[in-house]
């Protein structure tokens, strides 16, 4: 008889709390710092460690996204999870604050980007953070059931990468920057569900929640940063997709917040005048956040 060794892939790590707080509490905020966050319009400024560049990722979000829902969704010591971890802002949010972060993503260059923002990071935190190169759908394999207090990230909007970059809302010469005419996309790989068509991608979306949502501890937040979309002059509404979806899935929605991008788009140039009027599609995201139902 053949003997076959399964190797176990859970991960060695934290998910309890390290800090001193009343047990009912959500967070670690003071009643005065919880006034500031119940606005539900955010606005996020780029530090120096945020990565531009769109070469080495094209849809990166800032830190400061990440850092304000751990703030608000986490006690210190506590798991983090992001499915869709690119690379790794959310764990340098994590790693400022004392979280446990577990962040998958297919490509293994954006894995490893991530892995050496991280070992420029702050060496005294007691909490962990690992990148692994991994589909989503398989992160079930990897963490114990009810440990995760958030999932937070913005996912691939189905195939809408798969084009050339006209830099339509650009104005002027500026338009013909270094990424015109580029196709932005994550990879080739199949399983991207960046180069899915728009049912593929909310039916992969689905599945991959409904395997987190065991993972994830009872009223848990489940964060998605996500945008509408202009596909041949009609208006993709990504988040209804991405609401479906989730509830679908097992989730339940409890905010929606819009990240004001106004103070990070410049260099506007005029968009449908004087015939058609579309919005700019960059002026604002929406930030969802959902929770796994109490019982
Ligand atoms: C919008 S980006 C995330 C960027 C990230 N928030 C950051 O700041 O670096 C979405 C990521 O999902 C990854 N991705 C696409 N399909 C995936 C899948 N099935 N499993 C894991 N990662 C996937 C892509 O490679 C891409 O890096």
């Amino acid at each position: 008889m053949v003997e076959t060794t399964q190797t176990s892939k859970l991960l060695d790590i934290g998910y309890e709390r390290t800090c001193q707080c009343p047990p009912n509490h959500i967070n670690c905020l003071t009643a005065k710092e919880w006034i500031l966050h119940q606005i539900a319009i955010w606005e996020f400024f780029y530090e120096k460690r945020d990565i531009r560049d769109k070469n080495i990722h094209p849809a990166v979000f800032p830190i400061g996204l990440p850092t304000k829902c751990i703030q608000l969704f986490t006690h210190e010591g506590e798991l983090v999870l992001d499915p869709f971890v690119g690379i790794g802002t959310t764990f340098l949010a994590a790693q400022d604050l004392n979280r446990n972060a577990v962040g998958f993503d297919l490509k293994n260059e954006y894995i490893e980007t991530g892995r050496s923002r991280l070992a420029q990071g702050r060496l005294f935190g007691q909490a962990k953070q690992i990148a692994i190169c991994d589909d989503a759908h398989n992160i079930s394999q990897y963490l114990k059931e009810e440990t995760v207090s958030l999932s937070i990230t913005s996912p691939p909007y189905a195939n809408m990468l798969n084009r050339r970059r006209l830099n339509k809302s650009i104005r002027g010469d500026l338009r013909q920057n270094q990424y015109y005419l580029q196709v932005q996309q994550y990879s080739n790989d199949p399983n991207d569900l960046g180069t899915m068509e728009a049912a593929e991608y909310a039916q992969a979306l689905e599945e991959i929640y409904r395997g987190i949502l065991p993972l994830m501890r009872p009223k848990a937040h489940c964060v998605i940063d996500v945008t509408d979309l202009w596909w041949e002059n009609k208006r993709i509404p990504v988040h209804l997709y991405v609401i479906d979806a989730l509830e679908k899935a097992g989730y339940e929605l409890r905010n929606i917040i819009i990240w004001d991008r106004r103070n990070l788009v410049n260099h506007v140039g005029i968009f449908g005048w004087p015939s058609n009027y579309i919005t700019l599609g960059t002026t604002f995201e929406y930030i969802l956040d959902f929770w796994r139902p109490p019982s």
